[in-house]
């Protein structure tokens, strides 16, 4: 705990310092704060590397940087040394702070775009499950001619070339790719719209690839829904995309915004549709008219096995998709868009590829992922 008084720095209160009891609840701060004249600090302008220095010579957790005139600038915490070394690869910007992305949709976008530019995001996404439409473009005109450049947004999600020519002729920064074959999607069940998910992409990388021949702009592509299994990733990659969105396979873990529940002698997590009517995001899902009296779901509400922290299994997804690149000959994504071999393949081989005509031992969990 940080004491300031107009901005003016005072000093710091650690959970050693002070614990909460009954007894001293009411106590005044100042009996338990390091006051600002004996706690370690560092002026403005002081490099990441200085500060930490200063927090290892000095066995200190945190840092307060403060201007000439004492007041409180930033904090640098010990753990956040500890957590970059930790997470090499980290999305950061130049400033060491984490690349955030927010989805949007095409309605109040004049009024959230601002605030999330303000706010300091990085990336934008048009969150639609049509996005071969005219109120993508307006939401992307608005943008560039709000910002130019400056602001990235991207948009989808389309499955086929025109709607990709429309975004990429829009200006989209990136395009999504998928409708209906999420996990908790059922459009295709209620509406019969969309289409398979590698078809999809084969197409709309066909269109890219050309668009690029024509115009010499390269637009990042994005599959988004459909992957259970990790192979799952690098196909997609390998037929052309250059980036994933998952759902389902970020709900599992820890860091999931949702209760463990326990169904039976199983660990669930809850996750469900943004066209479920637990969600009813009618911002993404629009059907018009009385939503009250008259709508359709286009997603489950649902449960998914509970998988632990995210980090154990997105290392060995990851290590997964670098071997199987290097079984490609690739060593980075556009080598393995051109170096990758898809074949069809018939039921028989699919059969075959799995472990068959014998009785399994146990089995580690990365095998089922
Ligand atoms: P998953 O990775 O297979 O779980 O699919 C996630 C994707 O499904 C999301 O990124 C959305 O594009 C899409 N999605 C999310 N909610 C719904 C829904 O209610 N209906 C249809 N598609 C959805």
């Amino acid at each position: 705990m940080i004491g300031t008084s107009n901005g003016k720095f005072l000093g710091i209160v650690t959970d050693k310092d002070y614990r909460p009891s009954k007894d001293n609840l009411d106590a005044p701060i100042d009996d338990y704060m390091t006051k600002a004249e004996d706690t370690i600090s560092a002026k403005k302008g002081t490099t990441l590397s200085e500060a930490n220095d200063i927090i290892w010579k000095h066995k200190i957790n945190c840092l307060p940087i403060l201007t000439e005139e004492g007041n409180l600038k930033y904090l640098v915490f010990r753990r956040d040394y500890e957590e970059r070394k930790n997470n090499p690869n980290s999305l950061l910007d130049e400033d060491k702070r984490y690349i955030v992305g927010a989805g949007i949709n095409t309605r109040d976008y004049e009024e959230r775009i601002p605030a999330l530019v303000k706010a300091g995001v990085d990336i934008l996404c048009i969150d639609s499950s049509d996005g071969y439409s005219i109120w993508q473009k307006r939401t992307i005109d608005f943008v560039r001619e709000k910002y130019g450049d400056s602001v990235k947004i991207g948009a989808g999600n389309v499955v086929d070339r025109e709607g990709f020519r429309y975004l990429a002729e829009a200006g989209a920064d990136f395009i999504k790719v998928g409708v209906g074959g999420g996990s908790i999607c059922i459009t295709r069940e209620t509406k019969g719209i969309g289409r398979g998910q590698a078809s999809a992409l084969i197409d709309v990388v066909s269109a890219r690839n050309e668009y690029y021949e024509e115009t010499g702009i390269y637009i990042p592509i994005c599959s988004d829904g459909g992957i259970v299994h990790d192979h799952h990733i690098t196909i997609a990659l390998a037929l052309g995309a250059d980036f994933v969105m998952m759902g389902r396979y970020f709900a599992r873990f820890d860091e999931s915004p949702t209760k463990i529940l326990k169904i039976g002698n199983n660990y669930v997590k809850e996750y469900w549709g943004e066209g479920s009517n637990r969600a009813k995001n009618w911002q993404r899902y629009d059907l018009g008219g009385d939503k009250d009296k008259l709508s359709f779901e286009e997603g489950v509400d649902s449960y998914i096995p509970y998988a632990g922290p995210l980090k154990d299994t997105l290392e060995v997804t990851i290590l997964k998709i670098k071997s199987t690149m290097c079984n490609c000959g690739a060593i980075t994504i556009p080598e393995l868009h051109e170096k990758a071999r898809l074949t069809l393949v018939s039921d028989v081989s699919i059969s075959e590829g799995k472990a068959h005509d014998v009785i399994l031992k146990e089995i580690d969990n990365s095998y089922k992922n």
